[in-house]
């Protein structure tokens, strides 16, 4: 059996986020341009989404480009800002054709503005679409978010919108980019790196963790399919005990039933 053919549809995760790293190392071992390691990290993007629409997940979220990659050469910065606009422009009509909306993280403000300009027009022309969601973490970190989220409560609560002991984890997420998106239940980073870089800190508080080797450029959909098994083999208890859980999937089975 392969490994697809393992994967139960019923414990398909609803929202899949990745640290996609690796695209340097990748082309420094190839004796080429780090702007090459880019470029064959778009092929494993295709993949990727390929094998999310087809799994059925609702939710990909991407860390094309961090708050820190901005102190990257000024020319690796164009170039993946232009590879980032080629890419998404390329593939509209697929993302039309199977469904996918086109969204993003992150403080826009900060992109040129051509791709600012094309990546709206992406996002707006897939607005209607109902499958997978695409979502593209550019000029993206955590604290940017989580500190963005504090000064709007800080102001709401000034001029006495919100009162401070409304303050919990469900209104704080509301001020969040993610708002309108349930939190990953799986995160995946390539290069055999062990952090998560200031990506989703807030969202990850109860994320399963999969990490994997591979370079990003060399990730492929029977990688990804791989996750998704581990993911399935996972026990998620939320700070409960593993007999709690099991009692409350009978209990489930039970009322189905
Ligand atoms: C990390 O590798 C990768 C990035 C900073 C950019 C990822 C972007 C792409 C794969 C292209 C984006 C395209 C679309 C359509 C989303 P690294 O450069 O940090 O690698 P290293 O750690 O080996 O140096």
């Amino acid at each position: 059996m392969n490994v697809r053919e393992k994967i139960n549809q019923e414990m398909i995760p609803v929202h899949v986020a990745i640290i996609m790293d690796g695209n340097g190392r990748w082309a420094r071992k190839r004796g080429i341009a780090r702007t090459m390691g880019h470029e064959k990290g778009v092929d494993a993007v295709r993949e990727t989404v390929e094998a999310a629409t087809e799994l059925g997940i609702k939710y990909l979220t991407l860390y094309a480009f961090s708050t820190e990659n901005w102190n990257r050469p000024k020319y690796e910065i164009a170039a993946l800002m232009k590879l980032l606009v080629r890419s998404v422009n390329k593939e509209k009509k697929t993302f039309q054709e199977n469904n996918i909306r086109l969204t993003t993280i992150g403080d826009l403000s900060n992109l040129p503005s051509r791709s600012h300009r094309e990546l709206h027009k992406a996002i707006e022309e897939t607005s209607a679409n109902t499958g997978l969601t695409l979502i593209l973490a550019l000029s993206y970190s955590s604290r940017w978010e989580i500190i963005e989220a504090a000064r709007k409560i800080a102001q709401q609560t000034l001029s006495g919108t919100i009162k401070p002991d409304q303050i919990n984890a469900e209104l704080f997420s509301t001020f969040l980019t993610t708002s309108s998106i349930p939190d990953p239940e799986l995160l995946i980073r390539t290069s055999g790196e062990f952090r998560v870089s200031n990506f989703l800190l807030w969202q990850i508080a109860y994320t399963e963790l999969y990490f994997t080797p591979t370079l990003w450029p060399d990730f492929t959909r029977e990688e990804f399919y791989q996750a998704i098994l581990d993911y399935q083999g996972r026990e998620r208890r939320f700070g409960f005990t593993s007999e709690q859980i099991e009692s409350s999937k009978k209990k489930s089975t039970t009322k189905i039933g």
